[in-house]
């Protein structure tokens, strides 16, 4: 496994395999690699010959309250986790080489950002479009893979790479969780023992939105403030939004279609946690046979 810092290294490495005929994959990730990071590595594998991994804590997509200088680092064991994956090259650039002195240039969608998690933080998504832009033009991969967990954030990425042309096939991998539930995060490790049970409740207010839709309630009003009753009833949770929307545009639906999504954020303590779940209507009805 090959672990590069600069451009050049990048552009001659990934040549070498596109000229051997490999198929490029790409994980762009801000590291503190977990069992969830790993699935889309599986995953990239699994579709392309050559996968690379970013690892890049990008300081343009943290507002100035934000976790940037406390986000962890742990480079040695990533690079470990990596090598048992089989990962061919391991990215890990520094933030001048980023984004030098008099940097000015930013990719930024008009309206999905300004949604959801955009209302808490407005400058979020346009330094993670910018930094996903960067590089996929350092890596140039056929392919690249991103979590569902991030709903909205694929959500982005994919429309970007439909207006902007980009020549790659963006695949969306399912959320990995704990045993209990708990949707794996980089931050989870800042939870206590006690904020983590409570942290529970964000996934447990999903499953109450698709219980009470797949049992047919269609008051979508009446379910997202029992979601936000749900998690607010928890010790240390302050919910911030829980709705239930439409798959691509993200806005909030009035009444039940075939495949919805349901979208939490709260903060537990001090560690902000996002959630989803895809509501897919039919799917009950093949279950069941109907
Ligand atoms: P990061 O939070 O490190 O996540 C990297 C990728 O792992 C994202 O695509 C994310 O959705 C996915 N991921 C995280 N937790 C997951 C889980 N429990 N199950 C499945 N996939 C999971 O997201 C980012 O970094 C950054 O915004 C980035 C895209 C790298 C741009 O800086």
């Amino acid at each position: 496994m090959q672990v590069v810092e600069t451009v050049k290294e990048v552009r001659k490495a990934v040549a070498e395999a596109r000229a051997g005929g490999e198929w490029i994959g790409c994980v762009p990730t801000m590291g503190a690699l977990h069992a969830g990071h790993m699935s889309l590595v599986e995953d990239c594998s699994e579709r392309t010959d050559f996968v690379v991994v970013t690892i890049f804590v990008n300081p343009t997509q943290f507002g100035p309250n934000e976790d940037l200088s406390k986000y962890p680092r742990p480079l040695e064991d990533d690079l470990e986790k990596c090598r048992e994956a089989g990962v061919d090259l391991v990215y890990t650039p520094e933030v001048p080489a980023m984004y030098p002195e008099g940097f000015e240039t930013y990719v930024k969608l008009e309206h999905l950002p300004k949604r959801l998690e955009g209302e808490h933080r407005p400058t979020h998504f346009r330094g993670v479009t910018t930094i996903v832009t960067k590089l996929f033009n350092i890596v140039q991969p056929d392919v690249a893979c991103f979590g569902q967990k991030d709903y909205q954030q694929q959500t982005l990425i994919r429309r970007m790479v439909r207006d902007l042309d980009m020549p790659i096939e963006i695949v969306v991998c399912p959320t990995v969780r704990e045993a209990d539930g708990l949707a794996l995060s980089s931050r989870n490790i800042y939870l206590s023992d006690d904020e983590r049970r409570s942290a529970l409740s964000l996934y447990a207010s999903l499953q109450l939105a698709q219980d009470r839709i797949k049992a047919g309630d269609t008051d979508l009003t009446g379910i997202r403030q029992a979601m936000l009753d749900l998690m607010a009833s928890h010790s240390h949770v302050t919910p911030d939004y829980a709705t239930i929307a439409d798959v691509d545009s993200l806005e909030s639906l009035d009444s039940p279609v075939p495949r919805m999504v349901a979208l939490v954020a709260a903060t537990v303590g001090q560690t902000r946690l996002i959630d989803n779940l895809v509501i897919d209507i039919h799917s009950r009805r093949r279950t069941h046979g109907a």
